[in-house]
């Protein structure tokens, strides 16, 4: 699955591997990664995409990027990327998930568990399998997307609970893994426009403008949390405040949302 036709690494940048870069906030992590002079490994299905990025990358920043085509959903998938990881990356993005639309009962039970596996199974392996050797090395940088609704009680509950799970892993582990000189930050975004909801199915043409946030600058307040010691990062105001608030609600409340 890995592309031997790109450029081999290692070379003297540091380097990070993002999962789904092929679109949305992925490609903006990867830009920035490579604006800030990392190389990349760039993980996702869709292999021509993955080679066009990794061509604009190098045109655009001089870096160098190989390519992981691999389905997350999968152990063979997943399998492949942690064998790169465990080779020593400097930053882990572990960005790419899914939404699944409609009511639970009526849901695919294959398109559940690819869910799973994307959105919590491949954050689990991935780490596991990037953190030995930035232990080792004492430095590293793990960004963990979740969602706010991962902070939310919500009716996209197989989603927000998987969301929910990778908060309370990062949470969990980061304070562990700082004292190794490994940065963890779980990153809780809002709004944005990508092809996430039209992929999800969901209509979202009422979300008020002020709600929707730019994925370049979600990517930069996620690593400048990162690298400030923040665990969990909530950009935008409006969304810091929501979940406060959120907070402080009686559940039975929550549940009846
Ligand atoms: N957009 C929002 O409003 C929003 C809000 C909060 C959190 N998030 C989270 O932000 C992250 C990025 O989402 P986005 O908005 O950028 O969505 P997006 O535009 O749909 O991008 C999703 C990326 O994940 C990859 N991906 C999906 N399924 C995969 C699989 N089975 N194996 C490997 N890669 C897979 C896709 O690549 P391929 O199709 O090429 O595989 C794509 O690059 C997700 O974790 C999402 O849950 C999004």
């Amino acid at each position: 699955m890995t592309d031997s036709a790109a450029t081999p690494l290692p070379s003297t940048r540091p380097v990070a591997l993002v999962t789904g870069p092929t679109s949305g906030l992925g490609t903006a992590f990867a830009r920035l990664l490579a604006e800030r002079g990392h190389d990349l490994v760039l993980v996702a299905r869709d292999e021509a995409r993955l080679h066009a990025l990794a061509d604009e990358l190098a045109g655009a920043y001089g870096v160098r990027a190989e390519i992981i085509a691999a389905d997350l959903a999968s152990e063979a998938g997943r399998d492949a990327v942690s064998e790169r990881l465990a080779k020593g990356v400097d930053v882990l993005v572990n960005n790419a998930g899914f939404l699944t639309d409609g009511e639970f009962w009526d849901a695919d039970l294959d398109l559940l568990r690819g869910q799973l596996g994307v959105n919590v199974t491949a954050v689990l392996e991935l780490t596991h399998a990037a953190l030995p050797p930035m232990r080792a090395a004492g430095r590293g940088t793990i960004v963990n997307v979740a969602s706010v609704s991962g902070l939310f009680t919500g009716p996209a509950s197989t989603y927000s609970a998987s969301k929910a799970w990778v908060v309370k892993f990062s949470e969990g582990l980061a304070h562990k893994v700082a004292a190794d000189g490994v940065r963890m930050v779980a990153l809780c975004p809002g709004f944005m426009d990508t092809e996430f909801h039209p992929r999800g199915g969901q209509d979202v043409s009422g979300v008020p403008k002020h709600l929707w946030l730019d994925t370049a600058e979600v990517a930069r307040t996620a690593l400048e949390d990162a690298e400030k010691g923040r665990v969990v990062s909530i950009p935008g105001r409006r969304y810091r405040l929501w979940t406060t608030l959120d907070r402080l609600k009686p559940r039975r409340l929550v549940w009846r949302a």
